[in-house]
């Protein structure tokens, strides 16, 4: 749920730039490949230089103790993805200023927050603090997760991790290892339809420019060309291969509809858009064995 810019003070005609692209000299994008490595030290980076204009924009959206799926605004309250989480021990991987996290805690769950990056972590720990809602946090890498074997009985994530890591098929295994059999892996990622479209909410974002089949990442760089921000595309049918082989077992995947109510954009998430093809993609799984 990334998009473009908000530096008020950019001054020289040019589009305004967000925060981040100005703290780490992004000059433009690109499409390319990008590993593990280049994708964790640029994505971490980003979240770092980003919480603050992040928080901004979508703290109120988000709330602080409030699991909102996704910009169509799907809650938890009404979904029900995760079940009866009561007496549950939880993962939220990718969870940003932890809103999820501390909702899942308040009724009555045993929450882990994980997150690359310690901006985002920063604002998450203030939110503990503020509620009283006491999430442990945890820095690390989706793509390794520190917990032992058989741990949680549901992960979920609200766009946190999935569309950044270089390495799906082993971020699935990793979250299945920590799982307990029978326990359940939900996620929300950018509906995979959207790769073919530009990053717009307007009637430009309503064009077909690129390919679906395309699994290039997007890649923003700075002068010298390193990575300052990455994100990688997959299939649905990269998606199923990569949870099957890992042993999650797909229950569902819910494509929220965008609601007559909701008027906010978020990115190149907007009404016009959501009337006619879905922006958001939740894959609801389970470990088989
Ligand atoms: C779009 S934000 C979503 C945060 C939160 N779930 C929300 O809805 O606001 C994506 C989050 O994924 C985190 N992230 C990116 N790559 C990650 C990785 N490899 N491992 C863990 N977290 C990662 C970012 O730091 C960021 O907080």
């Amino acid at each position: 749920m990334v998009e473009a810019g908000t530096d008020e003070n950019a001054g020289d005609g040019q589009p305004p730039r967000r925060t981040a692209e100005r703290l780490l000299g992004t000059v433009g994008s690109e499409r390319r490949t990008a590993g593990s490595a280049e994708s964790v030290a640029a994505n971490s980076a980003w979240w770092d230089a980003d919480a603050d204009d992040y928080h901004v924009e979508h703290g109120e959206f988000l709330g602080v103790s409030d699991f909102v799926w996704c910009p169509e605004a799907l809650r938890e309250e009404d979904a029900r993805l995760l079940g009866d989480v009561t007496g549950r021990d939880v993962l939220e991987v990718g969870c940003g200023s932890a809103p999820c996290a501390r909702w899942l805690t308040a009724r009555g769950a045993r929450v882990t927050a994980l997150d690359l990056s310690a901006g985002m972590l920063r604002y998450a720990a203030a939110a503990n603090e503020a509620t009283g809602i006491d999430v442990p946090l945890v820095r690390a890498n989706a793509e390794r997760l520190p917990f032992a074997t058989e741990t949680f009985d549901i992960a979920c994530s609200a766009f946190g991790a999935v569309p950044f890591v270089a390495d799906l098929p082993g971020t699935f295994r990793e979250v299945a290892r920590v799982l307990r059999p029978g326990g359940s892996w939900v996620f929300a990622v950018t509906h995979p339809i959207r790769w073919i479209f530009p990053d717009d909410p307007g009637p430009d974002g309503l064009r077909v420019t690129g390919s679906y089949f395309d699994r290039t990442p997007y890649v923003e760089v700075d002068a010298d060309g390193n990575a300052t921000y990455v994100e990688h595309h997959r299939t649905l049918g990269d998606f199923v291969r990569a949870l099957s082989g890992a042993g999650l077992a797909i229950a569902d995947i819910v494509e929220p509809e965008w609601p007559d109510w909701l008027t906010e954009e978020w990115g190149q998430w907007s009404p016009l858009r959501g009337a006619l093809f879905p922006g958001t993609a939740i894959f609801v799984t389970r470990r088989t064995a």
